[in-house]
Parts: structure tokens; C-alpha cells; sequence
């Protein structure tokens, strides 16, 4: 991880002040930014590479509406077969980088029956239904707590931001609760509806294991899901890569606008 986060400070002189994760319905960002260096995951000493279609793998150093930014332009999921360890190392790197704001963002299953195909939730919590955790095993306690504190995952602060930015840029946000689970299998109409009763709005394959990570570092994460699809009884359709692909592209002009505005105020 040392040897990753050196190697990627001797590439580029930009001090980013905010890591980037974009998820489907955000890769669009990567035209928005004024581009100093982009590396090729295969580049970066130790780093995973990427496999799903339609998501390609580089990090990008570069200014985001004024803003020095460390863009992941492709992530690791758990269905991919990467054990939890490997799928969060680059989050491990952008704090070691010194990188102590995070945004995340993804596509996901709606389950709150108030929710709309391209609407944009703020997530304001999470459930791991992952049945695994990136901190199992012997805990460095230089790098972080055994038993970390997750009563504030997603900072309430910049959920409030993004709440004005909401407002002024006028976009409909969403707020709620993201569960997380291996996929990558959609639901069964029994799953979503267990989610929703469970106390979730959103479902998806992502998210939670690098949202745990950076708590642990002590990193202050906001995080936003695109809903591609309605696991809502009555609402489902059979549910498609392609169709989740179409609706985060729908979405996607009002997450850069949300992201761009919000970044400065962060
Ligand atoms: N379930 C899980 N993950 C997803 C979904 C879903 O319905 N849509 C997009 N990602």
C-alpha cells in the first residue's frame, strides 16, 4: 500500500483533496474534469484491475470546479470474485495519499415505493448484507480501531450540503438506506420485499465494503445511488445490465451537476 501510494505521488505534483469512486451513472464526471494525469490501473504497483463491462479502469488526478480530485474511474465489486481485502486496497492507498473526503456513488435497486426510476438518493446509511467485512483478521492498530465506530458512516455534514445544493441546482433528492449485497443475482421479489421490511430504500452490489474501510481510516464519506429499477411489489420488471446501464445514463446529467456544485463546498 506504501509502495502504491509512492508511486502514485512521484506521477503527478496535484495534491487531491477528495477521492472519487465512480459507480454507473457517473462516469460522465470524467469529461467535467480538467485532467493533469491518468493512470492505468495495471500501472499502479499492487493494484486490482478492473473486469465488468462498462467499467473501465484508471485513476485520475485532476481539478473538479476548482477542486484538486483523485478519481477511481472504475471500482472493484465482491461478485467479481476479489476478496473483500483486495476490493478495498485502493480506498487504503487514497488515505495513505492523505485523501480525507470520499464520495462514492452507484446504481441501485429502489425499494421505497415513493422512489422513481432515475431518481438520485443521498445515502444516509447502510446494512451489510454482505455476509463478510474488508476488517476481519488481525487489526493494525496504527491504521485504525478494532471495533470501529460506524454510528455516523455517512457524514451527516455533507448530507446536509448536498441538500442545499439540491435545492439551489433544483434536483429531486431522495434520502435513505442502502443495502449492500454480493449480488450477482437481482432480487427475487421475496428479497426486495424482505429488504424494504428490513428497513432499506435501495439495494445494490457495492458501496458498503469501501464505505467500511474508509470509516476505519478515519475518512468523512457521502455516497449517491441512481435507482435503475423498482424492486417495489407490483412495480417489477425483469431487471437487465443493460436496463440499469439506461437509467444511471438517464440520470446522469443531474449527478455531475450535484457532484460539480457540491464539491466546492465540501
Ligand atoms: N439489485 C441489486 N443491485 C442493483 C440493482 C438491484 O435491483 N439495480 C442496480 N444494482
Amino acid at each position: 500500500m506504501n509502495e502504491s501510494a509512492s508511486y502514485l505521488q512521484s506521477c503527478c505534483n496535484l495534491k487531491p483533496e477528495v477521492a472519487i469512486v465512480l459507480g454507473s451513472g457517473l462516469g460522465g464526471l470524467v469529461d467535467e474534469i480538467l485532467i493533469e494525469k491518468e493512470i492505468p490501473y495495471h500501472e499502479i504497483p499492487n493494484f486490482p484491475v478492473s473486469t465488468v463491462q462498462g467499467h473501465k479502469g484508471t485513476l485520475i488526478f485532476g481539478k473538479l470546479n476548482g477542486v484538486n480530485v483523485l478519481v477511481m474511474s472504475g471500482r472493484f465489486h465482491y461478485y467479481e470474485g476479489y476478496d473483500m481485502q483486495t476490493l478495498t486496497f485502493p480506498i487504503q492507498v487514497m488515505s495513505r495519499m492523505g485523501i480525507k473526503k470520499l464520495i462514492l456513488s452507484n446504481a441501485a435497486g429502489g425499494l421505497n415505493p415513493s422512489f422513481d426510476i432515475a431518481d438520485i438518493m443521498v445515502i444516509t446509511d447502510h446494512i451489510n448484507l454482505m455476509g463478510n467485512n474488508p476488517l476481519l483478521g488481525p487489526n493494525d492498530d496504527t491504521i485504525g480501531p478494532r471495533f470501529p465506530d460506524m454510528s455516523e458512516a455517512y457524514s451527516r455534514r455533507m448530507v446536509k450540503l448536498a441538500q442545499k445544493v439540491g435545492e439551489e441546482q433544483n434536483i429531486k433528492l431522495q434520502h435513505g438506506v442502502y443495502v449492500g449485497v454480493t449480488g450477482p443475482c437481482y432480487e427475487t421479489p421475496a428479497e426486495y420485499h424482505a429488504f424494504h421490511i428490513l428497513g432499506a430504500d435501495a439495494v445494490g452490489m457495492s458501496t458498503v465494503p469501501e464505505t467500511i474501510m474508509a470509516r476505519y481510516l478515519g475518512m468523512e464519506v457521502f455516497a449517491l445511488s441512481v435507482i435503475t429499477d423498482l424492486g417495489v411489489l407490483g412495480q417489477i420488471e425483469k431487471a437487465s445490465h443493460e436496463e440499469v446501464l439506461n437509467a444511471a445514463a438517464k440520470a446522469e446529467p443531474k449527478m455531475i451537476c450535484l457532484v460539480k456544485e457540491l464539491l466546492p463546498q465540501l
